[in-house]
């Protein structure tokens, strides 16, 4: 259902879930592209005259308030970006939240305290959850589901609240679905799939999924040297999964016999710590020495790259490359980047890092046919697997 079956919600009070999720240095958020996301559903609401209640968590406090966690730096850059006053509640379903929801008028906004300073948001105990749903439940006269970042996860205000309320799923949600299921749902081809970041037990479950509908697979960042480990290649200090080099070692025969192509670096920008302006080297992926760390492919691997995704039809790309962070590791990050963006075909970036890489690197976001504002949500949503935010709404 989408937020028109809503019908009018002047004078009603709205509870919007949206992913406010966003990197921060202290209190600056430093990529507020998640915020900026969730504009189109909150606009819409404001300008139906709705009460705009927006709950979100920020970070994983431990199911308590914790000031470094405050919603208080998205609520003023919200404020911004939508030309009015946000206000913050100082709880989320206590007697700040019910004063504040009381006092808004039609078409104003205001946004509850991370929703994780209660613990009852993320318990494993169905009844648990349900008693801080109910609390959230009886802010509000209708739920909107927008925080797709966030719908893989059986939470009190992704998932319990959804049954209690007359429910939509907002305008982002929407949008990622359809993005997404181009690559999902009989995907143009070639379909190439970029996947890097820092641990590959978090992708086994794609790149299981992934061996037998991608045409291609390459593979950077962190992950990658689990791979070069289970070809038997020495990786030095870098980032190592020991426990998955077999499961890995399986991927890259099952991949082999199923004619997938998976494309791993063959050389590799490596310094001896992990610092900024630490001297880099670049040696081939089969002689990292061993006192040295990976932190970014090297140059022909990227050129290399670079040309599986030129011809490619669908692209999706999840997980940087390398430390992109620091300028000297970035350029492997960069190659895909601008490989997407000069490939005709239809690219998905998604994953908060990669999707903050193309902002912070300075790509025109306008170049990627869906920057993707799912992390885990988007891995997950690739995987095929159900998720609870989403299974909710369709009742
Ligand atoms: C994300 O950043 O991927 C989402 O906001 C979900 O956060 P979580 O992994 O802490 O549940």
């Amino acid at each position: 259902k989408t937020i028109d079956s809503l019908g009018d919600v002047r004078g009603k009070r709205v509870l919007v879930r949206s992913d406010f999720n966003v990197p921060l240095d202290g209190s600056t958020i430093t990529d507020d592209g998640r915020i900026r996301a969730a504009l189109p559903t909150l606009k819409v609401m404001v300008a139906g005259g709705a009460k705009v209640v927006v709950t979100a968590h920020l970070g994983r406090p431990k199911g308590s308030p914790d000031p470094k966690y405050s919603l208080a730096p998205v609520a003023e850059r919200l404020g911004e970006l939508l030309g009015t006053t946000v206000t913050l509640a100082e709880d989320t379903v206590g007697e700040s939240a019910r004063a504040t929801v009381e006092a808004l008028g039609d078409g104003e906004v205001a946004l509850l305290e991370n929703v994780r300073f209660d613990a009852r948001e993320t318990s494993k105990d169905d009844a648990e959850r349900g008693t801080l749903a109910d609390e959230l439940a009886a802010l509000a006269d209708a739920y909107v589901s927008d925080g797709f970042g966030v719908v893989h996860r059986k939470q009190a205000s992704v998932y319990d609240v959804a049954q209690r309320l007359p429910h939509a799923a907002g305008s982002l949600v929407l949008k990622e679905i359809e993005s997404l299921r181009k690559a999902t749902d009989d995907p143009d081809r070639p379909y190439v799939v970029v996947l890097g970041g820092s641990k590959v037990s978090d992708k086994l479950g794609v790149i299981a999924n992934l061996i037998g509908k991608a045409d291609r697979l390459l593979i950077g960042g962190g992950m990658v040297f689990t791979f070069l480990a289970a070809k038997g290649y020495g990786v030095g200090s870098s980032l190592l999964e020991e426990d998955q080099v077999e499961t890995v070692r399986g991927y890259l025969a099952e991949a082999e016999s199923k004619g997938v192509e998976i494309v791993l670096p063959t050389d590799i920008v490596v310094a001896s710590e992990f610092k900024a302006d630490a001297p880099a080297e670049t040696v081939p992926a089969d002689a990292i020495p061993a006192d040295k760390m990976g932190l970014d492919i090297g140059p022909e691997s990227a050129r290399a790259f670079a040309a599986k995704i030129a011809d490619a039809k669908t692209v999706v790309w999840n997980g940087p490359m390398g430390v992109f962070e620091f300028p000297a590791f970035a350029e492997g990050t960069k190659a895909i980047a601008q490989a997407l963006s000069d490939t005709a075909g239809f690219t998905i970036v998604g994953g908060g890092d990669s999707a903050a890489a193309v902002r912070i690197l300075g790509y025109d976001e306008a170049t990627f046919s869906h920057i993707s504002t799912g992390g885990g949500a988007s891995l997950e949503f690739l995987e095929g697997k159900t998720l609870p935010g989403i299974d909710v709404l369709e009742d």
